[in-house]
């Protein structure tokens, strides 16, 4: 059995909207005590792990984060979210946490993890905010999905289901900004795997579940964020149990999980029927002629 322990947007820093971003180290030392006990493979952060506001700031903040991270004695593997490149460069990141941040393939034996670090920093345009794929990103990812030969965990800040983001706090309003405008792209490469897949990803704060083309979908709730939780922090963090079943298990004070068989997510659901009253239109235009 592989075990993966994860951690989302820790957004340690002052308080901010419904962030504890107070809490933030606190919490992080309590999953460190976590990891202690459950013994997982790796553990993966999945990004936000400050608060930003300002270069000098964000950079003392991101430090006091990694420095939180060295209470956990399992190999740990960061994604930054959009908040770590709000201010700070890709370098910064790596120069901090002392690891690469590009894109990584982590080999755990059974299966294996793939870390799609695709560019997570907003551009605010004047028309609209947007995230946008960095050249190469959606290529290096359908070169891995191609060739994939045993069964792959992908694990992104973003999420990739572009899931409906009704009565979220941050998103109902601003749906452009959870997810890639590229999400068709990078659905149409994911759907080539033919082994297990399973998708995990933070940036959302809520914990969801979404299947496409047969392919879980989870977002993992953020470590700090009370809109789920009122008024307390949700406090959560999720472990990932893979074989022959994979079971999803978020804690906190919103206990969530699942589990599926495997296998089925390794097949791939036909393409959606085409709009039903458009066909009929057509068909009696055929007939009549
Ligand atoms: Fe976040």
């Amino acid at each position: 059995m592989t075990r993966i322990a994860f951690i989302a947007d820790i957004h340690h820093g002052r308080d901010v909207m419904t962030k504890k971003s107070s809490l933030g180290l606190p919490l992080l030392a309590r999953f460190a005590d976590f990891v202690r006990q459950e013994r997982p493979d790796i553990v993966i952060d999945l990004g936000d792990r400050i608060s930003d506001e300002n270069r000098e700031r964000d950079l003392l903040l991101e430090r006091q984060v990694a420095e939180a991270f060295k209470a956990i004695d399992v190999p740990v593997f960061h994604l930054n979210g959009n908040h770590d490149r709000d201010f700070l460069e890709v370098a910064d990141n790596e120069q901090i946490l002392g690891q690469s941040l590009g894109h990584q393939i982590v080999d755990l034996g059974e299966w294996q993890v793939i870390l799609w670090r695709a560019d997570t920093h907003i551009h605010r345009l004047e028309t609209h905010s947007t995230f946008r794929l960095a050249d190469g990103d959606l290529e290096w990812l359908a070169a891995q999905m191609k060739a994939l030969l045993k069964p792959t965990v992908i694990a992104t800040h973003v999420p990739l289901s572009g899931q409906s983001q009704t009565s979220n706090y941050y998103f109902e309003n601003n749906p452009h900004i959870a997810r890639y405008p590229e999400t068709a792209e990078i659905q149409a490469v994911v759907r080539a795997a033919k082994v297990p897949v399973i998708c995990i990803s933070g940036h959302v704060h809520w914990n969801t579940l979404t299947f496409v083309d047969g392919i879980p979908h989870v977002t993992l709730q953020s470590l700090t964020e009370t809109f789920t939780t009122m008024p307390e922090a949700a406090e959560a963090w999720g472990v990932l149990d893979l074989g022959d079943m994979v079971r999803w298990s978020a804690f906190g004070r919103q206990r969530f999980g699942f589990e599926v068989d495997a296998a089925s997510t390794a097949q791939r659901w036909p393409q959606p029927h085409g709009n039903f009253h458009e066909m009929r239109r057509k068909a009696m235009a055929a007939a009549a002629l």
